[in-house]
């Protein structure tokens, strides 16, 4: 069931759980994360950078793929289908093209500018009953060519951009994307009570969900961050299990190879099983199975 995240994520935050955002590349990974998401009873947020929905064939392609296999395969749990860092000019476009959430990352602007476009889109996004995240402070590590440091958001600025209106907020308290640093010092836990108090206990945002330590996920959510981002741990589930499987020789074009495991449908399997196990082990992780409501 295709829906706007501002439900689910209010239900997150005053239960003191989160629900995962996974990021989805094709449609083996949507596939699989909607799947499990079904067998958890668990809500869900499919997440799509401005670079995967273009690997895809652009917003449109994404939006009518989600919604189709949502219908298809009977998905009844709340799934949401979120812009995952988007552009000015790409939030436009995903609440044309049928998204249901989104987020605009103003994060790398000047403050005003970000307040400035933040507020027209959030009235954009909520005249079309979509979800908007905004960001302040930029999120750590690379995506889409970004790079920034693990930085930490100020309070004042998170109070400002959320009286916009915007339904969670992404706000950096030392998490950073992809594989963390060997000498990473962890979440700043005391960083992350002050925002939520000065945002006035709006569900928050944890970008950067992979590779950090369960305890420090675990406190966080327990500080406020009802929505936790993973994309890499999937990536390298997926391209562990296939490698295993070519290794072993299964995809090995020679007659001899009966079972024909060349067959995408086949080479693609255990990925596709190793996304699902992964996807189980966060919504565990998070508590949010058995909370689709
Ligand atoms: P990871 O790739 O570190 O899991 O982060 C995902 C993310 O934050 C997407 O916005």
């Amino acid at each position: 069931m295709l829906v706007n995240a501002t439900r689910m994520l209010k239900l997150a935050h005053e239960g003191h759980y989160a629900v995962g955002h996974f990021n989805i590349n094709n449609l083996e990974w949507t596939k699989a994360i909607l799947l499990e998401a079904e067998a958890q009873k668990s809500p869900v947020i499919l997440g799509v950078s401005e670079g995967a929905a273009k690997y895809m064939g652009g917003f449109k392609v994404v939006a009518a793929m989600v919604k189709a296999l949502d219908e298809s395969l009977g998905i009844t749990v709340p799934v949401a289908l979120h812009l995952d860092h988007g552009t000015y000019e790409g939030v436009k476009k995903c609440i044309e093209a049928g998204f249901t959430s989104v987020m605009f990352d103003g994060s790398s602007l000047p403050f005003e500018e970000n307040i400035e476009k933040t507020c027209e889109l959030v009235n954009l996004a909520h005249d079309k009953g979509l979800s908007i995240e905004a960001e302040v402070g930029a999120i750590g590590g690379t995506e889409d060519g970004i790079t920034a440091d693990g930085e930490v958001a100020d309070p004042e600025e998170c109070k400002k951009i959320v009286a916009l209106g915007v339904d969670f907020l992404a706000a950096g308290i030392g998490n950073i994307h992809g594989i963390y640093p060997e000498d990473w010092t962890g979440l700043k836990l005391d960083a992350l009570a002050k925002i939520q108090e000065a945002t006035g206990g709006i569900p928050l945002v944890l970008h950067g969900g992979t590779g950090i330590p369960d305890d420090q996920i675990k406190a966080a959510i327990a500080g406020g961050m009802s929505k936790i981002n993973v994309n890499t741990d999937c990536q390298l589930v997926f391209a562990e299990a296939t490698i295993e499987y070519c290794k072993a020789g299964k995809a090995d074009p020679t007659a001899e190879n009966k079972e024909k495991g060349y067959d995408p449908r086949k080479l693609l399997k255990p990925g596709f099983q190793a996304i699902q196990a992964k996807v189980r082990e966060k919504m565990e992780l998070f508590g949010s199975v058995g909370k689709a409501a």
